[in-house]
């Protein structure tokens, strides 16, 4: 099978590296674009991450292109204090020496989309304000994409919040506009990301990555603990689910669904309201996990990047 080909928005932060090292890695995936928004830092530092992993992971031929800065109506709200200032935790990759694409992220997706309907799987792992800016601008979007993933929501808690997922808290009002566009939004929620561990024994196993291992994968997955989690095991690896999703959806249990955004609840705000029994779904939701098959996948894509590394740089790890 052609690999399948992926346009990644995404707000990195420690688990959207993760996801765009999937993305790069795993042979079923032509990533042919990354653009991205405002979201666990500023658009500023989001940019320049994805822009200083393009060039460690060798993907230079990839376009960046820089979104949203803020949502739609709302402050801008960030989530430092588990990605760190700059958003990779504790890696602070060289400056890159490359631009960002002249093109604006949401002009971006409508062009690439529209060049090639129904090929392009697109994949949101950040707050949706690019995805909702460019449906607003052109609602032939969600004819014209192959499958639409996002990692946000839930339908049992929230990250940001009790109710909710911080994808969706950041930007309620652009999350509604796109689960309302007409196309099935897979929705990864934290119910399925919390499956999706790095527990000490897969950070173990990341060690037989080398030197990828050591100066990335392994910093960006242990850099936040949860003080307020007595079970912690280890962080989740939210977007790297939803990356993982448009090659092997077999690795999931999923359920149609019919989901609402709330914008307006007071101590609700940003929840996902998710009807498993609607005869009107508009989302497929994954809920339960392969965790053995999901981990072997990941490792597998990751260990391609290590070795290609490791013959660029001629470090053996
Ligand atoms: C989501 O929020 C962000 O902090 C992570 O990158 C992930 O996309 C998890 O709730
Ligand atoms: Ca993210």
């Amino acid at each position: 099978m052609a690999p399948r080909k992926i346009l990644l928005d995404c707000d990195p932060g420690l688990d959207d590296a993760l996801a765009l090292l999937l993305a790069h890695g795993d042979a079923g995936i032509d990533l042919i674009a990354v653009t991205t928004v405002g979201g666990n830092v500023g658009l500023a530092g989001t940019t320049r991450n994805a822009l200083a992993l393009r060039e460690y992971l060798g993907f230079e031929a990839v376009p960046v292109a820089a979104g949203a800065a803020d949502p739609l109506e709302r402050a801008a709200e960030n989530a430092a204090h588990v990605h760190g200032e700059a958003g990779l935790g504790d890696v602070h990759l060289p400056v890159a020496v490359l631009p960002t694409s002249a093109v604006h992220a949401v002009d971006l997706i409508i062009e690439t989309l529209r060049n090639a309907p129904g090929e392009i799987h697109l994949v949101a792992t950040g707050p949706l304000t690019n995805i909702a800016l460019a449906l607003r601008k052109e609602p032939r979007l969600a004819t014209w994409a192959a499958s639409f993933t996002i990692m946000g929501g839930s339908f049992t808690r929230g990250n940001a919040t009790p109710a909710a997922e911080f994808n969706i808290y950041a930007d309620p009002e652009a999350a509604a506009i796109v689960f309302a566009a007409g196309w099935e939004v897979v929705m990864i929620g934290l119910d399925l990301t919390l499956q999706a561990i790095a527990t000490p024994a897969i950070i173990e196993r990341m060690r037989g990555l080398g030197a990828l291992g050591e100066e990335l994968v392994i910093p960006l997955a242990t850099f936040w603990t949860n003080p307020h989690d007595d079970d912690w095991q280890g962080q989740a690896v939210h977007d790297v689910c939803a990356v993982a999703y448009v090659t092997r959806p077999d690795l999931f249990t999923s359920r149609p669904a019919r989901v609402e955004v709330e914008t307006r609840g007071q101590f609700t705000s940003g929840a996902t309201v998710v009807d498993f029994s609607s005869t009107a779904p508009n989302a497929v939701v994954p809920v339960a996990l392969d965790v053995d098959g999901f981990w072997d996948h990941v490792y597998a894509a990751w260990e391609v990047v290590a070795l290609q590394r490791a013959l660029r740089t001629g470090d053996r790890g």
